[in-house]
């Protein structure tokens, strides 16, 4: 079953002189992971913002579940709850360690001050950082401080995470890496994963390629 769907979905900007999202249909099955590919400003960041709730189209329909986001009275709510975020930039607070970075989404959470440590650590070792619990993210390398975005963003336990570029800013090595940590979480968890990235050879290892130009999905093709 289609866990998120997208019918027709324009986002414009400067009252339709800038159409970042021009009709955009999509349907992604629960557990699939997809690449989302295309050129620098075709679109991708503001598809992810739009699916992840963290923004809203000017028209259009988005379901998440069956739920169409229009409906949802509690956006915040419902984002915590269901979707993570991974961003090109890792955003991870400098002057908090790793484990204390992981921890922050669960901040909001009614878990005691133990047992957010104890599934920091956990998430930590799940992405092969768990002897680097009290680095700071200055003592990390870009991957690795990647790999602590994306455990702060499965903390939560959504049931799709969303990464934008989360490979821009790391060596080709890393990239692959990543990509492979990616996948692992999508298999063992069957959560469902869309990934941007400019790199066909990241997006390849994804189950589906979707790629976009001009706030269109030209092309779906299956990964090889
Ligand atoms: N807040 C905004 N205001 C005006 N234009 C925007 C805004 N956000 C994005 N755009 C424009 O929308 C288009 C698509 O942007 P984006 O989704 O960031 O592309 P991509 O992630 O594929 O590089 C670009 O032309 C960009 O300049
Ligand atoms: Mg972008």
């Amino acid at each position: 079953m289609a866990i998120i769907e997208a019918y027709d979905l324009m986002k414009h900007y400067d009252d339709g002189a800038i159409k970042a999202l021009d009709g955009v249909d999509l349907s992604i099955e629960e557990g699939e992971f997809v690449a989302i590919i295309g050129p620098s400003g075709s679109g991708k960041s503001t598809l992810l913002h739009m699916l992840g709730a963290l923004d809203s189209p000017t028209s259009g329909r988005i379901l998440i579940d069956g739920v169409d986001l229009a409906a949802e009275r509690d956006l915040a709510g419902f984002r915590r709850r269901t979707v993570g975020f991974v961003f090109q930039l890792h955003n991870l607070i400098p002057t908090l360690t790793a484990e204390e970075n992981v921890e922050i989404p669960l901040v909001e959470s009614r878990l005691k001050r133990l047992e957010r440590r104890s599934r920091a650590k956990e998430l930590l070792s799940r992405v092969g950082l768990g002897k680097r619990l009290d680095n700071l993210p200055t003592k990390l390398s870009g991957g690795e401080r990647q790999r602590v975005a994306i455990a702060r963003a499965l903390v939560n336990g959504p049931r799709i995470l969303i990464a934008d570029e989360p490979t821009g800013a790391v060596d080709s090595e890393n990239s692959v890496r990543i990509m492979e940590l990616l996948k692992e979480i999508n298999r063992s968890t069957g959560m469902t994963l869309l990934v941007v990235t400019h790199d066909p050879e990241v997006a390849e290892r994804a189950d589906r390629i979707i790629r976009m130009l001009d706030g269109h999905v030209v092309e779906r093709e299956a990964a090889a």
